[in-house]
């Protein structure tokens, strides 16, 4: 028999496009998965509109996107407040950040109630249905409350914080019996199963959780930084570094990845090893990301402001040690940096997977390899310890330290390191994510959780 149709949902729907150019960390996952099987794909088209209507439906070759508006409200309840404001820092472990308000978590389930109103008409029974990350979490008991009866997976895209912490949650129970709605709920890695398992153990929530760490097009993102190494912007990039070497950093505009604690270890390492002083360059690309949530707009003036002391204490007049772009730079060009950089930082304080790591092993050259300096709280240290250069990103000293060693080390090592972690890369692929969720999806009796 043919496979049941996939139906995906996700707050973000990429725009309507040819497949082929489905980019960012989700569509390139599900590209695989979505290839030859008739899909569906539902979410959140990124507007906000005060007379809600049906969804804006289009389909292209098998893949049929359906986008819903959000109003002006929830966007502001759902999407800006209880998701990024609260749910955000909670499972990155960052309790002190976290905005309570009551009326946000009752935007947050009416906007969850409004997509199973709109997904329902547009399912079938036997249709296979995987549900994406944190906006989207008591979407399965919606769907379950009106009948469906079909298999529904659930993936959450960034970590999940230990009980003690997720207790600070006012709605820490429901939230959990919502987890427990779905056949299956995949996360990044083990240490986020086990504490989801906790928690739903110590709540008396049933969950049946599995990591499932997700992974990149290796191959796709290697061809990508090899066409680009040739293009203008790579090319415009060597000319303004001279001889000096590229330290890349490529992170949203998001507290999480730790970039100020970055720049301060970046900071140290001029101070330090004086050596390295107009002998490298560091760029940090941080696109602006959730700019009408408080925590994120104190962020961007925090970053100007280091970003001007580092610059006004060290540049020379023919050198400015530190560029940073809060605009979003095209993919390919990124992809280009990568192969340029001579040491990458990826430092998060707290990361559920973190894919510009994997992204830049991929990109390297084999023969003449960069260096990964990685945050031990990045999920993709579970498989890249071995090749990366590991931090504590809380320690400005611990960065200066990598980044020396990095910028100092022989081919040789070099290489070592990144063959390990080229491994790695084409071991857990996206491809490989999302054709084992839902082979494990599929796999369950449907009937098991049907009456959640
Ligand atoms: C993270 C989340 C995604 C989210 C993305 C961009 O990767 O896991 O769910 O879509 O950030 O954030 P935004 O708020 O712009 O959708």
């Amino acid at each position: 028999p043919a496979a049941p149709r996939l139906v995906i949902v996700s707050n973000r729907v990429p725009a309507p496009k040819e497949r082929q150019q489905l980019a960012g960390g989700l569509a390139v996952g599900l590209a695989e998965a979505i290839a030859g099987r008739e899909t569906l794909w539902f979410g959140w088209s990124g507007d906000a509109s005060d007379n809600v209507a049906a969804p804006q439906i289009t389909t292209i070759e098998n893949l049929t996107f359906a986008r819903v508006d959000l109003t002006r409200s929830q966007v502001k309840g759902f999407y800006e407040g209880y998701s990024n404001g609260l749910l955000w820092p909670l499972m990155h472990y960052r309790v002190g950040l976290m905005e309570y308000r009551r009326a946000d978590r009752e935007s947050y389930e009416e906007a969850n109630e409004r997509f199973a109103d709109a997904l329902l008409p547009l399912l079938r029974p036997d249709d296979l249905i995987w549900v994406h990350d944190y906006h989207l979490i008591p979407l399965g008991a919606a769907l379950r409350a009106r009948g469906v009866r079909a298999r529904i997976g659930f993936f959450l895209h960034i970590p999940f914080p230990p009980l003690a912490l997720f207790e600070a949650l006012p709605d820490c129970d429901s939230l959990l019996h919502d987890f427990a709605a779905y056949d299956l709920v995949g996360v990044q890695t083990r240490q986020d199963a086990d504490h989801l398992d906790a928690a739903g153990r110590a709540r008396g929530a049933r969950l049946r959780v599995q990591a499932f760490p997700i992974g990149i097009d290796p191959d796709g993102f290697a061809a990508q930084a090899r066409r680009a190494e040739a293009g203008r912007d790579v090319r415009r990039m060597v000319d303004s570094l001279g001889d000096r070497a590229l330290i890349l950093g490529i992170d949203r505009l998001d507290y999480s990845k730790g970039i100020p604690e970055r720049l301060r270890g970046y900071e140290r390492l001029l101070q330090r090893f004086e050596q390295h002083r107009n002998k490298v360059m560091m760029l940090q690309v941080a696109p602006v990301s959730r700019g009408e949530v408080a925590q994120y707009k104190a962020l961007r003036r925090q970053l100007d402001e280091l970003a001007g002391h580092i610059n006004g204490s060290y540049a020379e007049f023919d050198w400015s040690p530190l560029r940073t772009i809060t605009r979003s730079v095209p993919r390919g060009t990124l992809a280009g940096f990568c192969r340029l950089a001579r040491v990458a930082l990826v430092t998060p304080l707290r990361d559920g997977m973190n894919l510009v790591a994997k992204e830049y092993v991929a990109a390297q050259n084999g023969e003449d390899p960069g260096v990964l300096v990685l945050s031990r709280f990045a999920g993709a240290a579970d498989e890249l310890a071995e090749g990366a250069l590991m931090v504590n990103p809380h320690d400005p000293d611990a960065i200066a330290e990598a980044l020396d060693q990095a910028l100092r080390m022989p081919r040789g090592e070099r290489r070592r390191r990144w063959q390990a972690m080229d491994a790695a890369i084409h071991t857990a692929t996206a491809a490989q994510w999302g054709t084992s969720f839902l082979a494990d999806l599929e796999r369950l009796d449907p009937q098991e959780n049907a009456e959640a």
